[in-house]
């Protein structure tokens, strides 16, 4: 078990660099295997969600090599297709996209159901709607899923809630179907347009990923590429945050403003001085917060991945914030950690609401998941005393060396083995 100590009110000036994006590259992975030859990523981010698709890969005997010059390489010509076992499926949510993608390569996938932050209930139902559409077969037999096919036909698929994994998951199952498949109703989140881009690299015929509806037209063969992972936009967010409450002079490096949109008018509301150029941008504490309303949505909207690290933030926030939840049902763990830290929070049911600003004070305190964790590190930054963060594997999962990359402007955290 691991531990992360941080002792908190320190200044963090200088530069940090954003890492790519988890959660297009546990995408672009599985979706790498559907390549009939090799295929060359940069960026992909080395966090312990990737180990395990790794080891996923290398368990169906695929090839995952990440070389000193820093690119991955991902080869599939020897892989076989059998049963994904159950202690790799469940440890992490995306191992889901092996479904997509080994059903588009040989027609049918065995793998356990998938696991990941207990952040609510998180059906697949959409996932498994679309793969049925396209002429799959699919059984439950205990954990597990078959899914089928003697071939895959493509077909228009509407999608009762705009999810970021069915559509990428449909896409990949699609991309080698017969004929046209048409997703309405498709999740427009960045992740989406970097795994269409990359597919159609492959050469497959995809438009309109960033819309609402995705037009897929079935290929045959898909080529060797290189691919770029996208900067991780979750990581950028908590990057600016710390900043915007810690730093007098912070520049957050390999950043995409646009797909951060909504939370820069947000942090703008709140008075954040930020100063955005076109792939970084310079934030600092120098302005008081003001209290805002957040409601969590659909990419463009508030993402749900940013509002346990805002809700940190909103502690140092002149008034009363408003949080509404809108996309998961269990997404507020955090916030009785920052209560246990001297927050002042009411929790009632979707909404809560943050008085600040109050000081925080160090506590012994766990991360619930990922992102609760990321908010509390936040929290044990402004934090006055040393605080203990257990649980952290959550936190490592998405965020690549955490720990140096504050330590190099000028945090006093460990990470503790006990
Ligand atoms: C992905 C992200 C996660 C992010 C979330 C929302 C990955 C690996 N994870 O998760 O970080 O918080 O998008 O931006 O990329 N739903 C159904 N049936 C389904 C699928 C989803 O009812 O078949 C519901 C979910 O329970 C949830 C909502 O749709 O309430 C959104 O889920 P979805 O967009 O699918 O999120 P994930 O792919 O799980």
């Amino acid at each position: 078990m691991k531990i992360i100590k941080i002792q908190g009110k320190n200044e963090l000036n200088g530069t940090i660099k954003v890492s790519g994006a988890k959660n297009s590259a546990v995408a672009l992975i599985p979706a790498a295997l559907l390549c009939d030859e090799v295929v060359k990523f940069s960026n992909v981010p080395d966090i312990s969600d990737i180990d395990v698709i790794k080891d996923i890969i290398i368990d169906l005997k695929g090839s995952f090599r990440r070389k000193d010059d820093g690119f991955v390489y991902i080869a599939s010509n020897e892989m076989i297709n059998k049963e994904i076992p159950e202690k790799l499926a469940t440890k992490l949510r995306a191992s889901y996209y092996f479904m997509g993608a080994l059903l588009g390569k040989f027609k049918r996938v065995e793998i356990y159901l998938p696991g990941g932050c207990v952040i609510g209930a998180r059906p697949i139902d959409l996932h498994i709607k679309g793969f049925k559409k396209l002429g799959a077969k699919v059984e439950f037999v205990d954990n597990k899923v078959i899914i089928s096919a003697d071939e895959l036909i493509g077909n228009n698929i509407y999608l009762d809630f705009a999810s970021v994994g069915a559509t990428i998951n449909i896409m990949l199952a699609a991309v080698k179907a017969k004929g046209v498949t048409i997703i309405e109703n498709a999740a427009k989140e960045p992740e989406i347009v970097n795994v269409a881009n990359f597919l159609n690299l492959m050469g497959a015929k995809i438009h309109g990923a960033g819309t609402d509806t995705i037009r897929i037209k079935g290929v045959d063969y898909l080529h060797s590429c290189f691919h770029e992972v996208i900067p991780d936009r979750i990581e950028a967010a908590t990057f600016i945050m710390i900043g915007a409450c810690l730093s007098k002079d912070l520049t957050v490096e390999n950043v995409i403003p646009e797909h951060l949109h909504s939370l820069l008018k947000k942090l703008d509301e709140m008075g954040v001085d930020l100063e955005i150029e076109e792939d970084k941008i310079h934030v600092t504490n120098k302005n008081k917060l003001n209290a805002i309303r957040i409601r969590t949505d659909v990419y463009p909207g508030f993402p749900t991945d940013m509002q346990q690290i805002i809700a940190s933030l909103l502690t140092q926030a002149e008034g009363t914030s408003v949080i509404e939840e809108t996309i998961f049902e269990n997404r507020f763990q955090n916030l009785y950690e920052l209560q246990k830290m001297g927050a002042i929070i009411n929790i009632d049911g979707k909404r809560a609401y943050i008085k600040g600003p109050t000081p925080l004070y160090a506590d012994n305190i766990v991360a619930s998941d990922l992102r609760a964790g990321a908010g509390l590190v936040l929290a044990a930054l402004i934090a006055e005393g040393t605080t203990v963060i257990n649980n952290v594997e959550y936190i490592l999962r998405g965020y690549e060396n955490i720990v140096e990359k504050l330590t190099n402007i000028g945090a006093k955290i460990e990470l503790i083995e006990i």
